[in-house]
Order: structure tokens, then sequence, then C-alpha cells
């Protein structure tokens, strides 16, 4: 049977960049005998539009059965005041939880044409290609006790708990020595074990997975205050960095400053292998709905079709084929193709969504 993908498009700007991945999906199955069995469904508020709800348990079925799923994004001004219960967000975290997605992998890659776009000065970013990996369904934003109460002397007191065990560290760690064997064979590890005692355990049992599973892999450990220094300083120096909850979301929002646009950067949750030996995966831009751009013409489908390119890689086995379409990007991008987001001032007209997913299939043809 062919691997199955579940898309979810999605809102606002979700089905608009989805449009330009369904043609790369057809061009790679017309010309590179890579056959999907897609299904499409809505989440988000496409699903409580149509159901009430922001994903049905039809669709969460969909989801646990497919080899891997690929999301637009969810949201926008409609459903601000829906309830908590139903707001397009719980879809996408229905979907991370019962998945139980717990790796989070978040590319910082500068493509040459845009290092001028990065925050940071060209020579620094040139040739940028890390990977950090989070670990996202534990840690501070879920641990026990957590609450704000009297403080007893007349205040308040705020409390989150940071908490992990030996077996949420080891699965990320080993997500992270997968990732980098199939890389430069590097991995930085990042907490604070010089101050908190959930930093220690993840310092050794990361140490503990690597001494024992994956020798072969260089290990480092670095204090995440110290390597956001180096990450601005000299991010090169980095291939995997595998890092907690807390720290991950911050030291991920700051790589993604290196690399330019929102819609350029791809995303993807993995979880426990599978039967068939591949990993739980949901695939997704970082960019949200862009309810100011949707229904323009004007959104980037990079970081949608970047994320198609990571599902090829880690769900398929299609390295090559994921390496394919990321050199078609930089080749749309070296000619000079630009949606509004990545124009800045020059000039030159901006080329919509849909002639940038153009662009981009028939880079692949001219490789
Ligand atoms: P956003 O990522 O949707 O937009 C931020 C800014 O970046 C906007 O100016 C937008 O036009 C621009 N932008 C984003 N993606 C772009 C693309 N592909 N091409 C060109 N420009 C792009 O974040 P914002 O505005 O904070 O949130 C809008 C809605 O999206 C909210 O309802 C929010 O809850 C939701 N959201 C959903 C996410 C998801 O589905 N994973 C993630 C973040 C926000
Ligand atoms: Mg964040």
């Amino acid at each position: 049977p062919n691997p199955s993908l579940l898309i979810l498009p999605g809102d606002g700007i979700g089905p608009e960049v989805m449009a330009e991945v369904r043609k790369v999906i057809d061009w790679f199955a017309a010309e590179r005998g890579l056959a999907f069995d897609v299904s499409e469904d809505l989440v988000g508020g496409a699903a409580y539009d149509a159901h009430g709800t922001p994903l049905t348990d039809e669709t969460m079925d969909l989801a646990q059965l497919a080899d891997a799923v690929l999301l637009g994004a969810v949201g926008g001004p409609k459903y601000d005041d829906l309830d908590f219960s139903v707001k397009p967000e719980r879809g996408l975290l229905r979907l991370r939880k019962e998945m139980d997605l717990f790796a989070n992998l978040r590319p910082a890659q500068c493509f040459d044409a845009l290092a001028d776009f990065s925050s940071l000065k060209r020579e620094i970013v040139a040739g940028l290609d890390i990977m950090i990996v989070r670990e996202l369904t534990s840690g501070i934003y879920f641990g026990e006790p957590r609450g704000i109460s009297d403080d007893g002397r007349g205040g308040r007191v705020g409390i989150n708990t940071q908490r992990y065990t030996t077996d949420e560290i080891r699965r990320v760690a080993r997500s992270a020595f997968e990732l980098a064997r199939r890389r430069q064979n590097r991995v930085c590890s990042m907490e604070k074990a010089n101050v908190m005692e959930s930093g220690i355990l993840w310092r050794e049992e990361v140490q503990w997975v690597h001494d024992n599973e994956y020798p072969d892999v260089a290990l480092s450990h670095m204090y995440a205050d110290a390597g956001a220094m180096q990450l601005v300083r000299k991010p090169n120096q980095f291939d995997v960095i595998v890092t907690d909850n807390l720290f991950g979301d911050i030291l991920s929002d700051a790589a993604a400053m290196l690399t330019g646009s929102l819609g350029m950067l791809p995303s993807a949750s993995l979880g426990a292998p599978m039967a068939n030996g591949r990993p739980k995966a949901l695939y997704e831009p970082v960019h949200g709905s862009a309810p100011d751009i949707a229904g323009q013409g004007k959104a980037n489908p990079i970081a949608c079709i970047l994320s198609l390119a990571m599902a090829l890689r880690y769900s398929f086995d299609r390295g090559d084929d994921a390496a394919l379409l990321e050199g078609a990007v930089e080749r749309v991008l070296a000619d000079g193709v630009r949606t509004v987001d990545l124009l800045g001032d020059a000039t030159t007209r901006a080329a919509t969504t849909s002639e940038m997913g153009d662009a981009i299939v028939a880079a692949l043809s001219r490789r």
C-alpha cells in the first residue's frame, strides 16, 4: 500500500499555502513515482463551522492512522470570542496531545539568497543549518503543582513546577540522536544543571542515552543561557540542539530570527514509532493563519512546502527527494522570486502565493 498523508489545511492562509503543497505532491507523484494516499479534512475554525468542534473524533482517528499529518494553520478573528473548549487552537492541541508528539523539530536554515534578510550579519548566518529539538509535552508548562494563590501575608504567589522523568528525557534525547545521525552527527544538549535539579537529571539522562545507545554521535552539554549567547554569536557551531520545553520555546524563536521571514519556517512534531517503524508525525509551518493577508494571494507557501520536505525526510525515508525540494526552493530564491514578506525594501513586483508555488514546481523539473 502507498504511504498515507492526511492534509489539514485549516484556516486563513492555511488552505492557500496548502494548495501549493498539493502541486508539489502531484509533481513528486508524476515525476518521482512517489504515490501517497492523500486525504484531506477540516481542522480549527473550518471544522468548527462545519461540525461545531475544532477537531472531530473521525478526523482524530484519521490522524492516528496516517503515516504523516500535514497541517496549514488554525485560528482567526472570526473565532476569537468562541468558548475556550471549541477554539480553533484546541484542534491543534488535541492532535499534539493524543498523538503524544513529544519532540518538536524546528530547523533554522539560512538560504543564501536571503542571508541579508537575517537579523544578523551575512557572515554569521551564511550556510546556517541547525535543528532545535524541543521537548513538547512535559516540563514547566505542565508540571504540578501550579496555580496562583494567597501567600498568607496579604500578597499572592504564582507557582509552576519544572518536572521531568527519566523516560521523558530519554525519548526526546533518542529523537535528537537519531536526527544527528542523518545530519552532521553532533548533538548539543542545553539545560541549567548549575541551578536546577531537573537540569542535572536532564544532563545525566541525555549522557546515559548517548553512552548506551548512541556512542557514535558527538555529544556536548551547554547551559541554556550560554547557548542563547552562542546561537547569536556563532550559530554555525551547532548541528542538533536538544533542550526542554521552556528553553526550547525561547531558543527556537531566537533561532528563527537568524533565518529571515516567518513565511520560511517549517516544523515537525514527532512521537513514538508506530507498528511500521515510522514515528507518529505532524508537520506544519511555524506561522499562523495570518488573517491580515488571508484571501489576497500574498502568503508565502515556502514554510508549508519545506514542512512537506521534512515529512519526506523523517516519515517517508525520502531524504533525496527532500533535498531535491529544498534545492528547488533555494534556486527559486536565487532567481529573485519573492513573496511580499521576502521583499523588504526592494521595489520589484511581489510574486503571488500561486506564482511562488509554480516557480518551485518548475525548478523541480529543471534540476
Ligand atoms: P501569524 O503567524 O498568523 O502572522 C504574523 C505575521 O506574519 C502577520 O503579519 C502575517 O501576515 C505574517 N505571516 C505569517 N505567515 C506568513 C506567510 N506564510 N507569508 C507571509 N506572511 C506571513 O501570527 P498571528 O498574527 O499572531 O496570529 C494570527 C492567527 O493565527 C491567530 O488566530 C493565532 O491564534 C493563529 N496562530 C496559529 C498557529 C498555528 O496554527 N500553528 C500559530 C500561530 C498563530
Ligand atoms: Mg514560542
